[in-house]
């Protein structure tokens, strides 16, 4: 039998351990629309401690996490300011605008960091006739700028900003846990610097479902309510809070090897091929490689047909590879060898 492809395309791809799953079988759970499921009301309570709030909500998706968010962040009408390749905004298909009312400021920010420089350029005067800015959204990490993180000061400059102006800020934290470990801080440092954030379970914590929004109790009351009009309220939920309750005692250490994982295989393709990448921007378990004179939609058919290596196609000759817990260091070795061979061909 042929191996296993390696797949690299995304975090997302991970299954679920034999101890998650067993985690999952043996979940307490009751009626969570009643509030009656110890296993989610128990995740709820021990997520918001983490990030130093008073409550949390977990919902199915990420996208829906940061619907019900910015749902009450910022009222229909309002505008909310955004790096320019932010999932809320490439990603989410227009939910925001559709459903929300939202109206964005997008931002062009290197790296995909916002600065508070560039947040004070992308506001609005608070008077006639101009739209209302709300909300500035960070994404940490960035997703489309390879796992890049905020640090500290950074967010504390558009937190002052955004105090200045009175108006809110928001962190889509899908991968929070990654800068976290790699930053060496602590998620309360996050959580206390913003009015609201989510972090993704399904991701580089292996759980197949699952984003959690964590805020002040109000917030989060009212979050509910919007969850449960965009249809996220669900029963017996306690089998999948199981499996996020297991990611984040045995799942989120271990993010470390993934963000090597992902430097050796910068390494290595560098090593070869110095101008597809270089590997001190990997910042995480990102890796984004020029392709050069390759067309990237060929690499990824050769790659995966030849090679057994899945990777993502995010431009004409752009690759992204995204390591996490089912693929360990061998096979991101084995799979940087094939990808350096192929640039070099
Ligand atoms: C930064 C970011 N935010 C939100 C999401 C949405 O998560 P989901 O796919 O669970 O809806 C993703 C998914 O990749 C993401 O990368």
């Amino acid at each position: 039998m042929p191996d296993a492809p390696i797949d690299l395309r995304s975090d997302t791809v991970t299954r679920p351990t034999p101890g998650m799953r067993r985690a999952m079988a043996d979940a307490e759970v009751g009626d969570d629309v009643y509030g009656e499921d110890p296993t989610v009301t128990t995740l709820e309570r021990e997520v918001a401690e983490r990030f130093g709030r008073e409550a949390a909500l977990f919902t199915p998706t990420g996208v829906m996490a940061n619907q019900v968010a910015l749902r009450v962040l910022a009222a229909p009408g309002t505008e909310v300011v955004l790096e320019a390749a932010a999932h809320i905004v490439a990603y989410e298909a227009g939910a925001h605008a559709q459903l929300g009312g939202l109206q964005f400021r997008t931002v062009d920010a290197p790296g995909g960091t916002l600065t508070a420089e560039l947040v004070r350029a992308a506001l609005r005067p608070p008077s006639f006739p101009y739209t209302t800015s709300a909300l500035v959204c960070l994404e940490q990490t960035s997703n489309r700028w390879g796992g890049t993180v905020y640090d500290l000061d950074t967010i504390d400059g558009v937190r002052a900003v955004a105090d200045e102006a009175g108006i809110g800020v928001y962190i889509d934290g899908a991968r929070i846990w990654n800068a976290s470990v790699a930053a060496g801080v602590p998620v309360d440092e996050y959580g206390r610097r913003a009015d609201a954030l989510m972090f993704s379970a399904s991701k580089g914590l292996g759980c197949p479902v699952g984003s959690i929004v964590v805020g002040d109790r109000d917030l989060v009351d009212e979050a509910r309510h919007w969850r449960r009009l965009y249809g996220g309220a669900m029963r017996q939920v306690g089998v999948l809070a199981a499996a996020v309750r297991y990611a984040l005692e045995h799942h989120v250490d271990r993010l470390a090897e993934d963000h090597a994982n992902a430097r050796l295989i910068a390494d290595v393709v560098a090593a070869a091929q110095p101008a597809a990448v270089q590997p001190a921007t990997v910042a995480t378990n990102m890796v984004y490689l020029d392709t050069g004179e390759h067309l990237a939609s060929d690499l990824v058919a050769a790659l995966g047909t030849e090679d057994g290596v899945l990777v993502g196609s995010m431009g004409p000759h752009l690759l992204r590879l995204v390591t996490h817990l089912d693929v360990d260091e061998a096979a991101c070795r084995r799979a940087a060898d094939a990808i350096a061979r192929r640039l070099g061909a």
